[in-house]
């Protein structure tokens, strides 16, 4: 990114700082984000530029004087929500006008949704798509200092803006983008054609951002990706993602490094390799399967068999131990048989993944797999649905019931959400456990607990000194 761009948006960020000195008033911005944790660490850099802009925050749509929609393309139930949500603020900018209504991220990446926006959502004042994100403060200066409706859509992926503000939640985890954009065009998948091509970031940017962090006292970082591990396959500097790993498990004063999202067919034995000799990397692996059947999978362009997904499988947890496993299961690909879904359930039976994230199924025009003949009524995709979660809850309260009695290192994250009065902290292999507040634990200390109540979706435990596992 040419430096003088980024000045031109750090001088819009400074003339709408001034714009509200000027009207005496600390705005309110409530950011809505939908989808994965690529978007929430976007809304991250949204809120950091807000705050550069003199905007405090706010939940409250009432209170709000920009209030903006951060969105998911990948399937289309996350895109009439927003559509529904936005269609319902039309009152609100009745009563309100001077309140901007903004909708950006990767549902703004398809022309259509421009389109529709445009035509049929005129309260809706800014739209800008993931490639120009980092031109939102100069969005922001003309909406609302020059009361334009702005479109900011381009298609470029061009390079990587750097130094964008953050605002970020919380002090003891955050994630950290090392790479954008995906080359592996899964057939079902909107994905790289909103999030464009694979481009890493330089890896002493990554390095920067976390020496960075650790001196605010984060303790654990998630790297992100949407296929982290073909880190650097696109760069002109030679790292891979295992030698990235290497270099980040150096950084003092991190203590667990985990990253998402693995692609099988990228798991090389390099990387399998550095995930053991680094000491702060997790115990935990998320590495979706989407489907059984090798029929389906080569429909899908998944690129491995099923065979080659469990052989895969076994090799990990030969050289890392029974580390915890998640996937992510598509049910209902087009021409999905009983025969074939028998297949995923068969891999769930298998693998005994911790837990998984299922979808159903959702047709993305301008996807390959839009195409495709589909024979499934939607009952039977319903029905095929619950069954797996039949299936996989039965399997993730039997993992659950191991950690009975065992004792964990946990890095505590604050007050627990579900129990009040309860702290909460996770295993490395990313259990969240439960544990009374004996008022001297705060985030971001180690604690050992052990377990002494399980359920299908949670753990609770006492601290004791001691003894630990390796969960
Ligand atoms: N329908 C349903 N699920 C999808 N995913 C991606 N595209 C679709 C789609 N069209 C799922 C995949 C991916 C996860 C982030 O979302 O399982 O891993
Ligand atoms: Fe989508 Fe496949 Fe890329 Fe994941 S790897 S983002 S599922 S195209």
């Amino acid at each position: 990114m040419p430096p003088e761009e980024m000045l031109h948006q750090q001088r819009q960020m400074a003339t709408v700082r001034a714009y509200w000195e000027s009207m005496q008033k600390k705005p309110l911005a409530m950011v809505v984000t939908y989808g994965c944790q690529q978007n929430e660490n976007d809304s991250e850099r949204l809120r950091g530029m807000l705050y550069e802009m003199g905007y405090g925050f706010t939940e409250d749509k009432e209170k709000a004087d920009l209030i903006l929609f951060n969105t998911c393309a990948v399937r289309e139930g996350a895109e009439l929500r927003v559509l529904g949500n936005v269609g319902a603020l039309k009152h609100l900018k009745a009563r309100r006008p001077g309140v901007i209504i903004g909708i950006c991220g990767c549902m703004m990446q398809q022309e259509h949704m421009v389109r529709q926006i445009k035509s049929k959502y005129k309260h809706v004042s800014v739209v800008f798509g993931t490639h120009t994100l980092y031109q939102f403060p100069d969005i922001l200066f003309r909406a609302l200092v020059q009361n334009l409706r702005v479109f900011d859509v381009t298609d470029s992926e061009g390079e990587i803006a750097e130094d964008i503000p953050v605002y970020r939640e919380g002090d003891v985890k955050a994630w950290v983008s090392v790479m954008y954009g995906c080359n592996n065009f899964c057939t079902y998948c909107i994905v790289p054609y909103v999030r464009g091509r694979e481009r890493s970031r330089r890896p002493e940017k990554i390095l920067e951002e976390l020496r960075e962090l650790a001196s605010r006292g984060v303790k654990e970082i998630t790297l992100l990706g949407q296929n982290v591990n073909s880190y650097g396959r696109d760069a002109d500097f030679s790292m891979d993602f295992a030698d990235l790993l290497r270099e980040v498990n150096r950084v003092d004063g991190i203590r667990r490094i985990r990253f998402m999202t693995s692609h099988p067919k990228d798991m090389t034995d390099r990387l399998i390799d550095a995930m053991a000799e680094c000491e702060k990397v997790t115990r935990q692996l998320h590495l979706p399967v989407q489907a059984g059947s090798s029929r389906i999978l080569k429909e899908m362009n998944r690129r491995y068999t099923k065979e080659q997904y469990l052989a895969l499988v076994d090799k990990v947890r030969a050289k890392l131990g029974n580390i915890s496993m998640t996937s992510d299961i598509i049910v209902g690909f087009p021409g999905e048989t009983e025969e074939d879904f028998l297949e995923t359930l068969d891999v769930l039976e298998k693998v005994r993944f911790d837990s998984v994230y299922s979808f159903l199924y959702s047709k993305r025009s301008g996807t390959p797999a839009a195409q495709m003949p589909d024979s499934a009524t939607e009952e039977e995709k319903h029905a095929r649905f619950d069954r797996l979660l039949e299936v996989q809850n039965r399997i993730s309260r039997e993992i659950n019931e191991e950690y009975g009695g065992k004792t964990y290192e946990l890095l505590v994250e604050g007050q627990s959400k579900t129990d009040p009065g309860m702290l909460t902290g996770r295993t490395s292999g990313g259990k969240i456990v439960n544990f009374p507040d004996n008022g001297q634990i705060k985030p971001g200390d180690f604690v050992n607990v052990k377990i002494t109540k399980v359920s299908t979706w949670s753990l609770a435990g006492e601290t004791v000194s001691g003894q630990i596992g390796n969960g």
